[in-house]
């Protein structure tokens, strides 16, 4: 698949198969964020990665949707700002690195035939307290991994005209 379709074909996916998700697959989904970019190659993350069915089960009380935790793995995109590059005005890349690695996953999740969704709205000090994530750690996005059972909702986007300028704003 070329990276044009692959882009296009990501979409997001709220309802699993049960079937589980082979660890070679996992490796290679998993490999595809450690590649990813962080700010002076400082790779301050950590992923969770979750598919124990007792631990997913206590991810109702963490995002309430049944397709989040029914997934068969779930991972957690984490990072600790302490350890990230930080700009002189202050301005801290802990965020933007997690955001790359967990697109990383998520493309390399899509090419092996494997349905994502990023997943912002959960309550992030129950997320920590059920995976046990310390103090000065921030969980920033999620996703459930798993084989699609539901197509995409309609696909919307703005035109590129109305989302790009022309050497000045
Ligand atoms: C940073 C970010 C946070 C998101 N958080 C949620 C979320 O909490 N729950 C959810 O169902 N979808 C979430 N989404 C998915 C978006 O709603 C979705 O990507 C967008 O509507 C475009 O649809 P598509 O992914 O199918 O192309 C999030 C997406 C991004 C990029």
């Amino acid at each position: 698949m070329d990276f044009q379709e692959l882009i296009r074909i990501r979409r997001s996916i709220r309802a699993y198969r049960p079937t589980a998700v082979p660890d070679d697959v996992l490796q290679r989904v998993l490999d595809a964020g450690r590649v990813a970019p962080t700010a002076c190659n400082l790779q301050p993350f950590q992923l969770v990665v979750v598919s124990d069915p007792e631990m997913r089960a206590k991810f109702k009380a963490v995002f309430c949707r049944d397709w989040f935790w029914q997934a068969p793995v779930i991972i957690a995109g984490c990072v600790e700002p302490a350890n990230a590059w930080e700009r002189s005005d202050g301005f801290n890349a802990a965020e933007l690195d997690i955001a790359i690695v967990m697109d990383h996953i998520i493309l390399a999740a899509t090419e092996e035939g494997l349905g994502t969704c990023w997943v912002c709205a959960f309550d992030e000090p129950k997320a920590k307290e059920v995976l046990g994530v310390p103090a000065g750690v921030r969980i920033v996005a999620m996703t459930p991994l798993g084989y699609p059972a539901a197509e995409p909702g309609p696909f919307m986007r703005k035109a590129l005209r109305e989302l790009v300028r022309k050497n000045h704003w």
